[in-house]
């Protein structure tokens, strides 16, 4: 099976732990439900396998793995187009990701950057499913021969790994098995920066909440977050270069950008030369009008979590029939006797 012969099937995966916010859906969420209205094959994670790698309370986690479903649909995935589901209901996963714990090398994890800033100090106190995550994230993608991943740049890493371990288990058996998945990441909102310091990422675990929007703010809160932002004291250049050194004011402009689906130019061209006094209460309007359909609609979806759960099972079971036979194939190319008629 050469490369070229891969169908496009495009997958990705969030956590379920809290606090989805401005960046999970600009880098995210919204560029999952464009991916799926333009056709193609879309399977999308709530990956509480990932979440429980750092401790969580179990009813957190319950609540958290039901609130993204709320947050996925909420964002325009349709459970009847895309595979909506989680993680721990398909179980290929967890074995294909042992799979590739065997494939990936102890140097290859060490680099992982994102294990480095979470393992903080102290590494030796980390669990060790915190160290084989990008193994997971690997076996995430691969079991349904996922060619193309929609993420924020914070995960690049993480995707060339995925990379590097498909193209070592075909190398290692002499097998094109595995697609080398691509990174898709682009817009102008692959690094949606706090709102209190604009070298920082927008992050679940920072602890202002000042610092981001979550989707489940309501109007008033939005714009006043936005309205108390860091900013420079200067008014917006009107080209992009000048932005450049001015971390705040190019995270807002790059913020109004993918909420009104414009270019950074475009945005320039719009409102370079306006003070943040102006350009804050734009935003502000232009956020709230987007997001607040959204935390409605989540709220709306969480007063029936039956619903959820079906939807949940149902994506499930669609996953797993794609998900079994790729992984029996790779224990059958690994040399592993598989039952009679199994
Ligand atoms: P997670 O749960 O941290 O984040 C989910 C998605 O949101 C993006 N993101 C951002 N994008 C722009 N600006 C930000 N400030 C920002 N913060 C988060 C992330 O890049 C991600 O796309 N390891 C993954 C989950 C995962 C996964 C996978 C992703 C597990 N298996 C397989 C893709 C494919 C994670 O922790 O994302």
């Amino acid at each position: 099976m050469s490369e070229a012969a891969f169908t496009p099937r495009v997958f990705s995966g969030i956590q379920p732990s809290g606090n989805l916010h401005l960046g999970n859906y600009l880098g995210a969420l919204k560029r999952f439900a464009e991916a799926q209205d333009r056709g193609v094959e879309t399977l999308y994670c709530m990956v509480d396998l990932h979440a429980v790698t750092v401790w969580q309370e179990p009813a957190d986690l319950r609540r958290a793995t039901r609130e993204l479903a709320a947050g996925f649909i909420a964002s325009g995935l349709d459970p009847a187009r895309s595979i909506l589901f989680n993680q721990s209901q398909v179980a290929e996963h967890s074995q294909l990701a042992w799979v590739f714990n065997c494939v990936a090398r102890m140097g290859w994890m060490q680099r992982m950057t994102q294990f480095k800033d979470k393992a903080g100090k102290n590494a030796q106190n980390a669990s060790l499913g915190l160290f084989a995550y990008p193994a997971l994230m690997a076996a995430d993608i691969l079991v349904y021969h996922g060619t193309h991943v929609p993420v924020g740049e914070d995960q690049k890493q993480h995707i060339e790994l995925s990379r590097d371990i498909a193209a070592k288990f075909n190398h290692d058996y002499g097998v094109e098995f595995f697609p080398l998945p691509e990174p898709v990441i682009e817009g102008a909102a692959t690094r949606v920066m706090s709102l209190r310091d604009g070298t920082r990422k927008m992050s679940k675990s920072d602890p202002s909440d000042m610092s981001r929007i979550n989707l489940t703010d309501d109007a008033e809160t939005i714009a006043r977050k936005i309205r108390k932002a860091k900013t420079d004291p200067e008014p917006l250049p009107s080209e992009a270069e000048g932005l450049e050194d001015r971390p705040e004011a190019r995270n807002l402009v790059n913020i109004y950008a993918a909420l009104a689906d414009m270019s950074v130019e475009q945005v320039m061209a719009e409102a370079g030369g306006q003070p943040f006094s102006v350009f804050k209460p734009r935003l502000a309007d232009l956020a709230v009008d987007r997001l607040t359909p959204i935390s409605i609609e989540m709220k709306r979806l969480m007063h029936d979590e039956a619903e959820i759960d079906r939807i949940l099972a149902d994506g499930a079971g669609r996953a797993r029939a794609i998900a079994a036979p790729i992984l029996r194939r790779t224990y059958d190319i690994m040399g592993m006797v598989s039952a009679p008629g199994g």
